[in-house]
């Protein structure tokens, strides 16, 4: 059964989270990012999990989030970056709703990750090394029933861009 969640993806930075919330506020809709439920379930943040237990455990809790979204609908979701980047998840994600990529300019996408938050994909890594992690995640978030590009945009505008959007996808299926 379709769950009629509003699912965002897209790399570190995009703006999913501050975006989420705006729409969820405008939909009338419960917000909802999957860091925070894998943080609140495990009692310990992000940063935490990666560092005590390693990528492979995090991506585990992931997977355990996303079993998890079966049970709600109608939500407005806030996806980790590298959440839709396994085989067969964004199918996953796509018979649970509208899933919507918030794409950008990799530069941006980056400075802004930085300034927000601890980011432990991004530590360590050279440019290039994010640039090629950036790249084998393109074609997975391609995927998406939509795709809005934040080049530039602040929340606020991107929000009115994924509403709009949603009108026409809506629309367009009935
Ligand atoms: C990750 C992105 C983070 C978080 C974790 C791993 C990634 O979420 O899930 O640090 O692999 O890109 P944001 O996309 O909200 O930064």
């Amino acid at each position: 059964m379709p769950r009629n969640h509003v699912i965002l993806v897209g790399f570190m930075g995009a703006g999913k989270s501050s975006v989420g919330r705006l729409l969820a506020r405008r939909l009338g809709r419960c917000f909802v990012e999957t860091d925070d439920m894998i943080a609140s379930r495990e009692g310990r943040s992000i940063s935490e999990i990666f560092r005590r237990e390693g990528e492979a455990r995090f991506r585990e809790l992931e997977a355990e989030a996303v079993e998890a979204l079966r049970l709600k609908s109608g939500e407005v979701i806030a996806t980790g970056g590298g959440l839709p980047c396994r085989e067969q998840r964004m199918e996953t994600l796509r018979a649970l709703g509208t899933v919507v990529w918030l794409r950008g300019d990799l530069a941006e996408l980056v400075a802004r990750a930085r300034r927000t938050g601890a980011r432990p994909m991004l530590q360590g890594r050279t440019p290039e090394e994010i640039e090629a992690l950036y790249r084998s995640r393109e074609p997975y978030y391609r995927l998406a029933h939509v795709t809005v590009d934040t080049t530039g945009l602040g929340p606020d505008q991107v929000a009115a861009r994924v509403l709009a959007a949603l009108r026409d996808t809506h629309a367009a299926r009935v």
